[in-house]
């Protein structure tokens, strides 16, 4: 792996994007931001993108926050200038047209669990640690955690974590929807391939309409956002991918997407 603070990996569409900072847990830095959004710029103009996985090099850490050293001397400005960098590109992620998922291999703390939360879902080794234990620090949450982690979680689980501070295993994180599975370190990457031969065998076009209609109808009352899916599922009629996976159903054989 070279020392780009991002290692980037594209195969049959599906990126991989390695947080590459080991020795300091992979701690999220201005450096490592603007790496996120220089990828960012090639995965959006990507049209045979299906599906993002995001992990940490290492053993022992996925994210484990904001880079203290870098944001000690800040001043409320330039906190407030690194909070907006890493909202917006962390806000580009969210949105990529295709699934993005976090393999959480180890600490996952402060921003790097709002990393995680931006993430269409989240799987985790057994190992994995979980916390915002930004009021430890004299500060809260700047990368969308107050915000993201009620919305997964619920209010009440969200404001236990958030001012406490305390940390969470795989299992508890588990149990409250942070994450939807958890397995050994070992079995990642086996994950990541099953994942990457599933996304990759679907209806490119019926995915990335599926994760549109989940994304953009939570942000609308029910009524609109069924309105939007049937406007979307209308819409996937109208391409080759309808006919050709229910035809292969049909025709009991493997569908060509
Ligand atoms: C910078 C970090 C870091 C971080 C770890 N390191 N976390 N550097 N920023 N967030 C560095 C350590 O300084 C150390 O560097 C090396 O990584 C290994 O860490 P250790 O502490 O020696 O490891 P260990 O004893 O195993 O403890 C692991 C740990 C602990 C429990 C994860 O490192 C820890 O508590 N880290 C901070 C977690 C945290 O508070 N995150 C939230 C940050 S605030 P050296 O050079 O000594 O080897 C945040 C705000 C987001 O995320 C919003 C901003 C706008």
């Amino acid at each position: 792996m070279n020392d780009a603070p991002i290692h980037l990996a594209i195969d049959a569409g599906i990126a991989r994007l390695t947080m590459n900072r080991p020795k300091a847990l992979n701690a999220l830095n201005s450096a490592l931001l603007s790496e996120l959004a220089s990828i960012l710029d090639d995965l959006e103009s990507r049209d045979d993108l299906r599906a993002v996985l995001i992990t940490g090099e290492g053993e022992k850490a996925f994210v484990a926050g904001a880079d203290i050293a870098e944001m000690r001397d800040k001043t409320p400005d330039e906190a407030r200038a690194f909070a907006s960098q890493a909202l917006t590109t962390i806000k580009r992620l969210e949105r990529l047209p295709v699934p993005v998922v976090a393999l959480v291999n180890g600490f996952c703390l402060g921003g790097g669990c709002e990393l995680a939360l931006a993430c269409d879902w989240a799987v985790a080794s057994d190992n994995a640690v979980f916390g915002q234990p930004e009021v430890l620090l004299g500060v809260i949450p700047g990368f969308g955690g107050t915000q993201r982690l009620p919305r997964r979680v619920g209010p009440a689980m969200a404001l236990d974590l958030v001012t406490t501070g305390r940390k969470i295993d795989a299992q508890e994180a588990l149990r409250i929807g942070l994450v939807n599975q958890v397995m050994f370190q070992a079995e990642l990457e086996q994950y990541a391939e099953t994942l990457a031969k599933q996304l990759g065998g679907n209806g490119p076009q019926a995915v990335r309409s599926a994760k549109q209609a989940v994304h953009d109808g939570m942000d609308q009352d029910l009524d609109s956002a069924l309105a939007l899916e049937t406007s979307l599922f209308a819409l996937s009629f109208a391409g080759s991918e309808q006919s050709e996976g229910m035809s292969a159903f049909l025709e009991k054989r493997k569908p060509s997407f």
